[in-house]
Order: structure tokens, then sequence, then C-alpha cells
């Protein structure tokens, strides 16, 4: 149901209109009121009569009575829009059924029935791409979190656990290709119809339903299981985009040997497919046996994807598949539990990542993802737990907070464990609750068994939201370093005053002269306030805290800039070093920004800083992927999260200013690593990689310092690229200068492009991204552009999410930013109300910008509480955000 609040009568009596125009709130639903469900529904037969235009579906569930819960006279079917076609109970017409909404309410007088319920569907009339819909014409489904019940009535709840046998049938010229969950167990023609039958022998909540038909074409391979089982694998793909399936398809081979290997998880059917399609509301879905993916996480090769492009392919190939044991196998009881398969598969696809490429370059990465998306969302007013206690549209809680805060949480016990111990945990969390529906609590209970911890007081990382805040102070006296440690939970809506938590952080103390430290430690901050003392140190040491990044926290210390300098320098833990040069960047920044600083002072640390980098850019233990790290600048969100309250345009300003600072006093280093990285031939290597990565880098320094000299490089760059990290890189560059370069190599990447989506994506975005003082006029101009549809998510997010989280752009002083997504929300609701709402959180940050600004986001807002109809997603969105 999408209409969460009723028009205006349009009489215009005001007493008929002020009840008509009291916004109809939409259900909140609470974790404390979970109960079982009445019925268990062992089997399901679902017969698909496939067309675009019309798709009849004829369900026959077996149901029976649940005896562990209250028994009860009805059974509720969710539906979404549909209407009964037909029903019967065991093989007789069934009159004794009432709608309740959009749900199917059936009396059931005995205690085991066969319900057959006949349904109709049009699957290309489904913009909202939730249940069954048309995708180029083919079909495809997404079931999660309530997709299923858009295609039949049923109980879709993740709690009630079936085995399906699928039969389809369809035109053959058109879905020449039938596939299903489970295994193939027949086919046949009939006349121009064909029809296939499927059988998935693994119960599974109705979420991980999965149909696709059409004209598709596989890469296939296969994979010998550690017990020596057979396993088919293919990648299916429409005809023309084979060639780029290679990387998906190693991908999955290293999946499914890195999981056996890491987590002792064997596969478990004869059969793995997974399907690209182009119109796709997420990442992708894991679906038993049938993974449906957005082409973006399938499709590659060195032309038309980048590095990160490969990178992101290999990281939710990985997520999907390790979800058949932590997801499918073990599912989650209700939606409250997410964060168990979600947070929990994100730590596994991270792991498994950093094992395939550079550890330290990839536990950077998803630091960075934390701090730019979950930590804004923790301080503002969306913030919710990683298990949260009430939501009205569950859509909304597919948070960077359930997934990858989830993942830090979980993290974290591996830390406290170390890697055997909770590998014994994770042993026992499997064999425990393999084929149920379980809870964050089973899982924590499992990990506290299996790895010998106690996890009472750490279990309040579920249930309290915000960012912990500790201070770290390191006195000195005599041979002793004491380390006092202070914890601070901030308020979060719903949530005033929170207890201590537990915070595991990796320290090192370095000694001065040697560079060295003897031994890292763990120490847990279990109180608010703790000191913890280290003998045998004759001079104050330097402190390397929260190495690892080993809590999801933010500290604060207020260390010497030398020492920064040193530990960037120094620090043998990468993420130290690459932590010690963002918080000297950072200190300076934010310093700058608030108009605190002196110009002795500016002019100091600027030369520190620049210090810092020069030896980054010349130190030969560093491999250029780490390089590239040290040489990154804390972003505008970083920074403004660091600011009670914060001022985009002087953000901007101070982070390019030092830039040009640094691109003008370190140009003939950058100039000379340029130099080299550009000799580095194109493979998929880390070298070679990370020879492309600081390449743009110094594109980026030079178009701060030097736009002439960098329009020149860039340009040069563009046209000799073999490979899309090359030429996408430079046109980034290009895009932000003003120049004849820029609109040269603009009109020639898309002519180059022109009809592959995902390379005009990189288009849209990097206009609606860009440097250049008037994006808010290109973004308008590309809203216009024949490629341009809102039906396409992809499409919307390439515009518009990349301009949204451009702050400079986005938080233009005249409000325009502000108004161009509030026009988007109202257009796209509608259409696509998942996807609409996912454009509310810019707007939320209303409380942490300043006032003038704030009011003009409150206003847009405002604007889009008020419209006439409102999805569920949108309007709890907005209505958390009004606060
Ligand atoms: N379970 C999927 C994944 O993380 C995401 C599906 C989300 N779907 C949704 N409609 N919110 O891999
Ligand atoms: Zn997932």
């Amino acid at each position: 149901m999408d209409i969460a609040r009723t028009p205006a009568t349009p009489d215009g009596n005001p007493e008929m209109a002020d009840a008509a125009t009291e916004p109809h709130k939409p259900a909140i639903i609470k974790r404390e009121d979970y109960t079982p469900f009445g019925w268990v529904v062992p089997e399901v037969q679902i017969e698909f009569e496939l067309g675009l235009e019309l798709t009849r579906v004829v369900a026959t569930l077996k149901v029976e009575r649940n005896t562990a819960a209250e028994r009860t006279p009805t059974i509720r079917l969710n539906g979404d829009g549909l209407t009964v076609r037909e029903l019967q109970c065991d093989g007789e017409t069934c009159e004794g059924y009432m709608m309740d909404g959009d749900d199917l309410v059936v009396t059931l007088p005995g205690d085991n029935h066969a319900l057959r319920i006949v349904t109709e569907i049009s699957p290309a009339a489904n913009s909202q791409l939730m249940g069954l819909y048309a995708s180029n014409g083919m079909l495809c489904t997404q079931c999660e979190a309530e997709g299923f019940r858009r295609i039949t009535f049923f109980p879709d709840r993740p709690d009630v656990l079936s085995t399906y046998t699928v039969r389809m049938s369809g035109p053959k010229a058109q879905f020449p290709i039938l596939l299903c969950n489970g295994n193939r167990t027949a086919t046949g023609e009939q006349g121009e119809n064909h029809w296939a039958e499927w059988h998935d022998p693994w119960p599974k909540p109705s979420y991980l339903f999965a149909l696709v038909a059409g004209d598709l074409v596989a890469r296939s391979d296969s994979f010998t299981t550690m017990n020596g089982r057979k396993v088919e694998l293919n990648v299916w793909v429409r005809d023309g985009d084979l060639e780029r399936t290679e990387h998906a398809m190693e991908s999955l081979k290293r999946s499914m040997k890195w999981d056996e290997e890491t987590f002792g998880r064997e596969y478990d059917l004869d059969l793995f497919n997974i399907v690209a399609v182009s119109d796709f509301n997420m990442g992708a879905m894991e679906n038993k046996g049938l993974n449906v993916f957005n082409t973006k996480y399938v499709l590659a090769d060195p032309e038309t994807a980048t590095d990160g492009d490969y990178d992101g392919i290999e990281g939710v190939i990985g997520h999907e598949y390790f979800h058949n044991w932590s997801g499918n196998r073990i599912t989650c009881r209700d939606w409250f539990q997410l964060s168990l398969k979600e947070g929990f598969t994100v730590l596994r696809d991270q792991l498994f990542s950093q094992d395939m490429g550079s550890a330290p370059v990839k536990r950077i990465e998803d630091v960075r993802v934390l701090r730019g998306v979950q930590f804004p969302e923790d301080s503002g007013p969306l913030a919710h737990p990683i298990r949260p206690d009430s939501y009205s549209e569950i859509n909304n809680f597919y948070t960077a907070t359930v997934y990858n805060k989830g993942a830090e949480v979980i993290r974290m016990m591996r830390t406290m464990a170390g890697e055997e111990r909770f590998r014994a945990g994770t042993d026992l969390y499997f064999d425990r609750h393999d084929g149920e529906a379980a809870t964050c609590e089973d899982f924590v209970k499992s990990i506290e068994d299996g790895a010998g911890l106690d996890l009472e007081q750490f279990r309040l990382w579920y249930s309290q939201a915000g960012t912990p805040k500790v201070t770290a102070k390191l006195d000195h006296s005599g041979e002793t370093a004491k380390l006092t440690l202070k914890q601070h939970v901030p308020p979060t809506p719903g949530q005033d005053s929170k207890r201590p938590m537990p915070i595991p952080l990796k320290i090192a103390l370095f000694d001065r002269a040697s560079g060295t430290h003897r031994g890292e430690e763990l120490v847990v901050l279990d109180k608010a306030e703790d000191t913890f003392a280290f003998d045998g140190f004759a001079e104050a040491p330097v402190l390397s805290i929260n190495r690892t990044f080993s809590a999801p926290i933010t500290i604060e210390r207020s260390a010497p800039r030398e020492d920064l300098v040193f530990l960037a320098a120094k620090d043998d833990d990468p993420f130290a070093r690459y932590e010690a040069m963002q918080e000297l960047m950072g200190g300076h920044l934010v310093a700058a920004v608030s108009g605190e600083l002196g110009e002795n002072e500016r002019i100091a640390a600027q030369a520190d800083i620049a210090r810092a980098m020069g030896a980054v850019l010349v130190d030969e233990s560093l491999d250029d992927l780490m390089r590239g790290e040290l040489m990154t600048l804390p972003s505008q969100s970083y920074l403004a999260e660091q600011m009670l309250v914060a001022d985009p345009t002087r953000i901007h300003e101070e982070r390019e200013a030092l830039k040009a600072f640094l691109g003008k006093e370190l140009r003939d280093e950058f100039h000379a690593l340029y130099d080299r990285a550009e000799k580095a031939p194109y493979s998929l290597d880390l070298a070679s990689r990370g020879a492309r990565k600081v390449k743009t880098l110094v594109l980026a320094f030079a178009a701060a310092s030097d736009p002439a000299k960098a329009v020149e490089l860039a340009a040069h760059q563009y046209d000799n690229a073999d490979n899309m990290t090359d030429r996408q890189g430079a046109l980034m560059v290009l895009t932000g200068i003003d120049s004849a370069e820029r609109t040269g190599r603009l009109l020639d990447f898309y002519n180059r492009y022109e009809g592959n989506a995902l390379v005009i994506d990189k288009w849209f975005s990097l206009q609606a991204s860009s440097l250049h003082p008037n994006a808010i006029e290109h973004v308008k101009a590309l809203r216009e552009h024949p490629d341009f549809t809102l039906k396409n998510p992809n499409r919307v997010r390439s515009l518009y999410m990349a301009f949204a989280g451009t702050p400079h752009h986005f938080h233009s002083p005249d409000g325009e930013g502000y108004r161009m997504i509030a026009d988007l929300i109202l257009e796209l609701d509608p259409i696509n109300p998942q996807t609409a709402a996912r454009f509310v959180p810019p707007l939320g940050r209303w409380r942490r910008i300043e006032p003038k600004r704030a009011a003009m986001m409150r206003e847009q807002l405002e604007r889009i509480a008020a419209a006439p109809k409102l999805s569920r997603d949108t309007f709890e969105q907005v209505t958390r955000s009004l606060g």
C-alpha cells in the first residue's frame, strides 16, 4: 500500500476537510509485539502463466496449525494491491473470507487445509520494482522484504518457512529461459508455449522466492565443493553482455572456495544461477539458488569498468553468495533481526575482499563508508540501533546502520575473541540454528558459548543507537605512561540517556627515538571512565589508538601535530597511518573553517601537513594503493560531522585551499609520482591499480593549484586511456574546469559509450558531482536529456544521488539544491517509493547545518509532507526527519 494520506474533500467544508486531511498515520510495528504465526505452511505449489502485461498465478498452500502458537479461527494472508480471482479450500469454493485492507483473512475450521488462490498481476505496470516486474522485456522478481505479497496472498513474514514447487509457462520466443529457485525437475512444450518445473528442497521464507523469464544467455562454469560435489554455475545476461561476465564468474568461484576455507561453509544445491537485470532498486538479492543482481554488480571489462567497479562486483557477488548460509540456511525471525543476516554477511564480504586484495586498503575503504554514511545517520533524526525497536516501512531500515555498523559490531566480537575462537562461535551458531528463523540474541549467545566470551554488557551495542565518543589522554610520569579513557554515547531519538558500552581498543605506545613499539595491546573500556597504566617508559611515548579501527567510535585526543606527523610516517599499522594523516588534515581544516585560526597557525599547520604528505609521496616502503589512501583528504561530509553546526561553503573553500596549497608546495614530487605511475601498463594487479589511483589523485591536486596544467594532463590521460579507470579519472578532473577540453571530452565520452547504460550512468554522475560552479544548471539540463528516465533507479541515482552527495552543490546558498531534491522526491514517489525515500536523509540533516540553510531544508521537508498522497516509505522518512 502506498497511500498513507487521504486528500482533502473537494467541497471545502472545513470540518470535513479537517477530518479528511488528518494524516492517516501508517501503523507502527514494534519489535516487542512479535508473536509466532498461528499456522505453518510446510509446502507451497505455484503455477505461473507468464505474460508481460498479465501473469496469472495459481498458488496452493498446505497449511497446518502451529501448535506452538495461540489457536486462531482465521489465517491472515498478506496482499499488496491484489484481488482474489478464485479461492478454494480443500477443493471446494471458499466463501468464508474477508479483506482487511489489502490482506486476505480466511476462516479455517480444522487443523489441516489446502488453500488454492488465484491472482492476476501486471508486471509491465509494476514501476515499484517489488514483486514480479518487467525489465527490458524480461520478467524478474524482488521479494525482500515484502514483495511476495504483490504476487500472491501469503503469510509474507520471514518465520514462515516452506518448500516450493513451481511450474512456469509462457511464450517460448519471448521467454526462452525459465528460471526459479532450486533445481529444474521437468520441462516441456505446448505449441508456442513452453514450461519448466522447479523444486527447491530447502524450506525458505517467501522473501527468498525468485523467478526469472527472458531471452538470456549464460556464461557457464562449475565448482567442486570440499566434499566433492560438482555445482553448475551460470551467470545470465542479455545477448551481447557475455564478454563482460568473466570477473563475476571468477568472483563467484573465489567466494565459494573462501567460504569453505574461512567459515567451513559448503554450498548445498547442484546449481547456482546469477541473473543480471538493469532495473533494480538495490545492489543484488540472495534468493535461494537464483541470485538476482543489478547489472552494475555483474558486468565489467577494462574498457567500461573502473577498478572500483571490479571491487564492487567481487564484494557483492561474495555478499550474496555468503547469504546462502548467513541468511538462507539461517534466516531472520522477523525484520527487526535484519542485522543478524546483513551485519554478519557484510562482515563476511569485507573479510573476503580483504583476503582477495589489499587488506589495509579495504579496511580503510570500509571505514570511510562507515564514517561518510553511517556516522551521519547515527547523529541525525534517523538514528536507530542496529536492531531497531519499531518501524512503519521496513524498506527504510536497509541502512548503513543495520548493514555496516552491524558488521562492525560483529567484528568487535571477533577482535575480542581472536580469529580461532570466533570461528568456534560461528560454527556453533551455524550448527545450532541451521534451518531456523533466528534472532540477533541467538547469534550473540552462540558466539558467547562457542568463543567463550562474556557478552552480557556487549549486547548494548544491539539496543543503543549513536556513535560513542571516546576521549583519550596520555600522561607520563617517572617510568609510567597512564592512559585515561572516557566514553560518552550521545542521545538519539527515543533514547535520551545511554549506558557505557564495552569498547575494544587496540593500542600501541611508540618510542619516539626508535620509531618502534613493544607490541600491540587490546584494552576494553567498559566503564564511563577508566585508566590503564603502562610501565617501563623512560620517555613519554606516542599513542596509537583504535588501530585497524577496532571499534566504530570517534576518538577525541588532542595529539600534538608532531605526534601525528610521526605516526603518519612510522606507524606499522597502515590504518593508523591513514588515521594520523586524516587527523592532521582534518584538525587543521576544522580549525580553519571555524575561523579560530591565526595566520601564523595556518602557516605552521600547512607546513606540517606538507611535510607529512611529502614523505608519503616518496616513501618507497608504501605500495601505491596505500599511498593513494594517505594522499586522500578527509571528505566534506566527514569534516561536517566533526562540527556541531556546519557551513558547507566554508568547508569546501578550506578543503580546496588545502589542496591548492599542497599542489603548489609539492608540485615536483606530485609530477615525479605521476611520471612514474604513468609507465605502469594496464592490468588488474594491485601495483597497476595503485598506479592508476595515484595518477588521478595527482590530477586532482593539480586541478586545485594549476588548472591549466591539470587540463593539459587530464586531456592527455583521457586521450591515451586504455581503461575506464584512467578515462573516468581524467574526465572527472576535466568536468570540474571550464575549458574547451571539458566540452570536447564530455561529448567524446557520450558518443563513445552511447547505449551502454552503466557507462552513461557515469557520464551523468561526473557532471552532477563535479567541481564546476554551474553544476546545478548542468543537472537541470541533464534532467531533460533523452537518456534520463525516472523509471530506472540506476539512472536516477547516477544523476541525483551524485548531486545530493556533493555538499558544495546540494547546499547551494540559495536553497536550489534542496528544491531540486524535493521536486525529485515528489515526482518519483508515485513511481518508485522505495527509491524516492532514499533521497530524504540528505534533507534530514538540517539540524547540523547553519541556520539559514537549515530553515530552507525544513521548508522543503514540510512541502513534501504536505503533498496529498505520499508513500508509506517517504512519509515515514519525512516525518522522522522533521522530528
Ligand atoms: N538482502 C539484499 C542484500 O543485502 C537486499 C535486499 C533489499 N531489498 C529491499 N527491498 N530493501 O543483499
Ligand atoms: Zn545482504
